[in-house]
């Protein structure tokens, strides 16, 4: 896998991007190419979320325009209100020039600000960022689509520094079938799981707190926790490491790139959801390389590709 860098930002001719991306590649952009006012990444940098304040992340909901995860006083959160929907809206503005082939028909997710040293965290496993995963959502199955990241380090210092090792379609080959991709195609499949599946978007729709997922969704939710606690992929994996400076910005797809961050405070960030429609190849995605992997649909039969 490569860092490819993209200085200038406007490159002086359109380039199509998204091969990169598909591939597993990293875009990184020396210095960032949207300009967050730097009284804006003072407030962050100088927000205190000591005693717990803070859940693992601020984040941005910019569908709802609301701001979860943190609790504080309504001035100081209105002021951090404003300056998340500002960066969200940056960031697209940004994201949609660089890659206007995805605009058209990407989902936009979340955005969040991480303020915590990562050297250290205490957290539970499934949520430690310092082993290498690929990302899935349990929230948000994202039916056979990618999830794409951008990445603001906007400590005036240091660097955010990340691990990463090689791209799905590897990591795939080598630990699929031990993670269970076998067994959840199976009885996504049978009687019993198609029941189950009807079952559950039934709930839904009568308003229950249910999350619908195909059997790609289950396997990505398990194979993001199946990584961290595999400790012959963790010690042994390929490990290509890159220290991101204060100021620069980076983009891939979390659910291709394997990745953890080992070290660095105070970053932004904003995910899409790119439908697998829109790609360059289409076949690289990861649920097109699961399937060939195992022989089987894993999503529904029926569901439109968005
Ligand atoms: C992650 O997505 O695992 C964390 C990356 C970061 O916060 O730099
Ligand atoms: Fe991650």
């Amino acid at each position: 896998m490569q860092f490819v860098t993209i200085d200038p930002w406007p490159t002086p001719e359109p380039v199509d991007y998204r091969p990169e991306l598909e591939a597993g590649n990293v875009l990184f952009f020396p210095s960032s190419p949207f300009n967050l006012p730097e009284r804006s990444k003072e407030f962050l940098r100088n927000l205190n979320f000591s005693g717990g304040a803070i859940h693992k992340n601020v984040a941005y909901k910019p569908s709802l325009d609301r701001v979860t995860g943190v609790e504080m006083e309504s001035d100081r959160l209105q002021r951090l209100h404003e300056i998340m929907r500002d960066y969200s809206s940056m960031v697209v503005e940004f994201a949609t020039a660089l890659l206007p082939q995805y605009a058209p028909h990407w989902k936009l997710d979340y955005a969040s600000f991480r303020p915590v040293e990562e050297d250290g965290r205490d957290l539970p496993l499934n949520k430690r960022n310092d082993l290498i995963h690929t990302d899935a959502f349990p929230s948000r199955p994202t039916n056979g689509d990618l999830i794409l990241r951008i990445f603001t380090n906007i400590h005036p210092s240091k660097t955010r520094n990340w691990i990463t090792t090689d791209p799905f379609p590897v990591i795939a080959a080598r630990y699929a079938k031990d993670a269970g991709l076998e067994s959840i195609a199976r009885d996504a499949a049978s009687a019993a799981g198609r029941l189950k599946n009807t079952s559950v978007r039934f709930l839904r729709n009568a308003g229950l707190p249910v999350v619908p997922r195909s059997a790609y969704d289950q396997f990505m939710l398990h194979f993001h926790e199946y990584l961290k606690r595999n400790g012959d992929f963790q010690r042994n994996t390929a490990k290509y490491r890159f220290d991101f400076p204060a100021g620069s910005t980076w983009l891939t797809f979390t659910d291709v790139v394997p990745h953890s961050v080992l070290s660095g405070q105070h970053a932004l960030e904003q995910t899409f959801i790119i439908a697998r429609s829109s790609m360059a190849n289409a076949d690289q995605a990861p649920v097109s390389v699961l399937e060939r992997l195992c022989g089987k649909p894993l999503l529904e039969t029926g569901q439109p590709a968005r």
